[in-house]
């Protein structure tokens, strides 16, 4: 199938409309990546070129299609236990504090391997006492779809290859027949994770406040100015002395609080 052209002015509206609407900086080289994205869904709904696309996004009652077109745009890279060194923070953190209850949130939490993996952490903590039994995660992220497969909590096994042995017994269950190769969540584990959308460049005040938060790997999609916005909007939702992270190649962040660096990506608001 010939491939459909972009112009300068309708990637200048593309461009213009995810900046505007959820943050995200396309710089002029991503046109190529725009086209390739886009392009094979443009054909697939019988549409003739990215005018005729963009005008049903825009006039699309639900927004089933803007949020697909996020959905094509950003990614949604994410894996168990990724980036280990933080969650030892979190731990040691945790085992020097011993609270009583904590809240914790994974903002951009894509399919919420992140979340769950957090949520592993912390009932193994519970369970030998050394935090009380008040304690959860909440996953929030833009895209419904990763939401939606979040929420039913399975996963190719793949995606757990650093999980370990003994928590795949204890937190998970493995498929058989026609689910071979699929790894479900346990319902225990499941009741203590909560997920919903929200976009992080609008006000996040609405999810409350938390003792740890984990921004990972989200901040690479903004512009300069918009990652201190979110940052700081984020941040306002983080008790004092509360851990937060970023991704460790994610750089550090100009925002109004006063951060602690601790290692790389992880810092604790003073
Ligand atoms: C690469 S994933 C990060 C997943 C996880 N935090 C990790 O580090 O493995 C980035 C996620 O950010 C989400 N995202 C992008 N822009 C967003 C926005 N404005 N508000 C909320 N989530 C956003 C995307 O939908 C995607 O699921």
């Amino acid at each position: 199938m010939a491939e459909l052209a972009l112009s300068d002015q309708v990637f200048t509206r593309i461009r213009g409309l995810m900046h505007e609407s959820i943050g995200l900086d396309l710089a002029p080289h991503k046109r190529t990546l725009v086209s390739a994205r886009l392009g094979p869904r443009i054909q697939r709904l019988g549409l003739s070129d990215f005018d005729d696309y963009l005008a049903r996004v825009c006039s699309d009652s639900d927004g089933g299609e803007f949020q697909m077109m996020v959905d094509l745009l950003t990614t949604h890279e994410t894996y168990f236990f990724r980036e280990p060194k933080h969650f030892d923070v979190m731990v040691s953190e945790l085992q020097a504090r011993r609270p009583s209850g904590v809240r914790v949130w994974s903002a951009a939490s894509s399919f919420g391997d992140e979340a769950y993996t957090i949520a592993m952490l912390l009932s193994e903590l519970a369970a030998k006492r050394t935090i009380g039994a008040e304690w959860s995660v909440l996953g929030t992220d833009i895209s419904d779809r990763v939401l939606h497969s979040a929420k039913e909590g399975i996963y190719p096994a793949e995606r757990l290859r650093h999980v370990t042995e003994p928590r795949l017994k204890r937190f998970c269950l493995q498929g058989h027949g026609e689910a071979e190769g699929l790894v479900a969540m346990r319902p225990e584990l499941k009741s203590r994770v909560s997920f919903g959308h929200l976009n992080l460049c609008h006000s996040v005040e609405g999810v409350g406040l938390f003792d740890i938060v984990f921004l990972r790997n989200v901040l690479i999609y903004f512009d300069g100015p918009t990652k201190s916005e979110v940052v700081d909007r984020v941040l306002g939702q983080l008790k004092p002395g509360g851990l937060f992270f970023i991704g460790s190649a994610e750089g550090r962040v100009p925002c109004s609080a006063s951060l602690q660096s601790l290692i790389p990506g992880a810092f604790r608001k003073v």
